[in-house]
């Protein structure tokens, strides 16, 4: 059986290229994997965070974990400050990893670029993301197209310190969609969708109100042209709006290509919007039903003790290979 573990930054609401790269994935593997699905605050952190919208991010971004299909009962769900064996071997994974290997995060680039300060953190936060995929002997990691590059590292860490201190590690093997790993923006489809943009209009927030999606959408910018044909290199904007359809409806490209087959944008993009909010609605409703119910909290501490027991002999094993006295 698969280990599969992943984790959502709670730095804001979640846009529909998080779920339809990530989140819908994840629901998905927890009928056929063992999976591990955990809020990362402490990665959070790397950026300055206001600490009551932390609080309210956490708990809403496992509020959506739970609205979207991750059912407790099947996968562990859990905050990564409540297991301390994540900034432990977080602490010794940055004692692996090397300054340079680092500074070629793709990530850290932009993030860093034209800033006043950037911490530590920011930059030595693939450390963190190796610990928490490493602790557990995960096999299965399912991230959007622009985690590869630190789960590559994650991998070359892993291997590194498998060949010093002898075998530890599992090495995890990415799993990134083939469509939907990476969502672009609404209003340039050279950009990924991100709920960091500057116009509210190139992204659509899973709680958008089914008005604003529809309003998004009808903006969405299109290309030249009227047929709806799958073509990301000639027709970048209407393939990323066919992936979400494809995604939202369950429908492949080509049954989409047949269906809108000489009617031109216009009837394409109004059963989009209306695909899109038949996804996000009954996730909406669940999830405002989870928030007044008062249960998340609880179900993250049980996700904490059984992460903390599921990770234990790892970090011990780890710890002894350093020559730590345990
Ligand atoms: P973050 O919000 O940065 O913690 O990202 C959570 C997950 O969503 C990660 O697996 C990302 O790779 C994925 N993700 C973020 N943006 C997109 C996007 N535009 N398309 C597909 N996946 C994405
Ligand atoms: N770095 C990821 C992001 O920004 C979040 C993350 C942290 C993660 N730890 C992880 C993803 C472990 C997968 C596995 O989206």
């Amino acid at each position: 059986k698969q280990r599969v573990f992943s984790g959502i930054q709670p730095s804001g609401t979640l846009t529909l290229g998080n779920y339809l790269g990530a989140m819908k994935n994840f629901v998905t593997l927890q009928d056929e994997a063992d999976c591990i699905f955990c809020i990362v605050d402490l990665h959070a952190i790397t950026v300055p965070q206001e600490p009551a919208a932390l609080r309210q991010n956490t708990i809403n971004l496992a509020a959506l974990y739970l609205a979207a299909g991750i059912n407790p009962e099947k996968s562990t769900l859990f905050i990564q400050s409540h297991v301390p064996a994540h900034a432990e071997l977080g602490w010794m994974l940055q004692c692996v990893a090397y300054y340079g290997e680092l500074g070629r995060m793709t990530q850290f680039k932009d993030k860093s670029a034209k800033k006043e300060v950037v911490t530590a953190g920011l930059f030595t936060y693939p450390a963190l993301m190796a610990a928490d995929i490493l602790l557990y002997q995960t096999t299965l990691v399912p991230v959007g197209e622009d985690q590869k590059q630190h789960l590559e590292l994650t991998r070359d860490i892993a291997e590194r310190f498998n060949s010093k201190y002898g075998e530890t590690f599992t090495i995890p093997e990415p799993f990134i969609p083939k469509v939907g790993g990476r969502i672009m923006s609404l209003e340039d489809p050279t950009k990924k969708m991100s709920k960091s943009d500057e116009s509210a209009g190139a992204y659509i927030s899973m709680l958008d109100d089914p008005a604003v999606i529809r309003k998004k959408l009808s903006r969405a910018v299109t290309d030249s042209g009227r047929e709806v044909r799958y073509d990301p290199e000639e027709k970048a904007a209407i393939s990323n709006l066919m992936t979400i359809y494809s995604l939202c409806a369950n429908k492949s490209l080509e049954e989409i290509e047949q269906q809108y087959e000489g009617q031109g944008y216009g009837p394409f993009k109004k059963d989009l919007a209306e695909v899109v909010v038949s996804t996000l609605e009954p996730i909406q409703q669940r999830y405002q039903e989870l928030l007044n119910s008062g249960e998340v909290e609880q179900i993250l501490r049980n996700g904490a003790e059984r992460a903390a027991s599921q990770c234990s002999e790892t970090l011990n094993h780890v710890k002894s290979r350093f020559g730590f006295i345990l």
